[in-house]
């Protein structure tokens, strides 16, 4: 069965919102009720970023959620992926990579989006080798307590 990004809607929100990660890992990651409340607003940095939340599908059945944040007018950056997880259930599945990849398409198909960024937590492990398996290279800087990383997308 494939894996699907599809939007959050007044329909998929509650579904969405009962996905969770284990509980040694609630660090890395907001709930995604506060992810979907903060989408709503977006964020202001060098101009305005829109959010954009989706869920993770396996066919009907919500598996995960992500959330990125665009910004075509800032010099550095133009996408922030914002979160990413996968409920305790189905990870170690390939779905987490799957989802990224179809973003990372998304992205390729936007000419406006240069460069692409992600953070994550020093001690998340799994997080860290998937990006850098992605092509994120880790610039040295934090964002906040995070690792800060990049993609070169063109
Ligand atoms: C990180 C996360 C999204 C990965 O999703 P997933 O579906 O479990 O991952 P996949 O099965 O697609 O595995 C992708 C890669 O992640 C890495 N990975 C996943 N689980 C791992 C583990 N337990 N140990 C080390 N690496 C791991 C590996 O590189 C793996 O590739 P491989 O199987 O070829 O070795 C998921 O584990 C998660 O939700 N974690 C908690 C929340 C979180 O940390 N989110 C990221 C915040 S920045």
């Amino acid at each position: 069965m494939d894996i699907t990004l599809q939007p959050v809607t007044a329909e998929n929100w509650r579904n969405l919102i009962q996905l969770k990660v284990r509980e040694d890992q609630n660090h890395f990651v907001a709930s995604n009720l506060l992810s979907i409340a903060e989408s709503q607003f977006g964020f202001d940095d060098e101009g305005h970023w829109n959010s954009y939340p989706f869920g993770i599908y396996l066919g009907d059945m919500p598996v995960g959620f992500l959330m990125y944040a665009l910004n075509p007018a800032h010099s550095r950056i133009q996408a922030f992926i914002m979160r990413l997880m996968v409920d305790e259930k189905f990870q170690g599945k390939g779905y987490g990579r799957q989802a990224m990849n179809l973003l990372l398409e998304r992205f390729q198909g936007d000419r406006d989006i240069q460069k692409v960024a992600i953070s994550y937590s020093p001690e998340n492990v799994s997080a860290q080798k998937l990006y850098a398996e992605l092509g994120f290279i880790e610039t040295g800087e934090m964002a906040g307590d995070e690792n800060l990383a990049i993609l070169n997308l063109r």
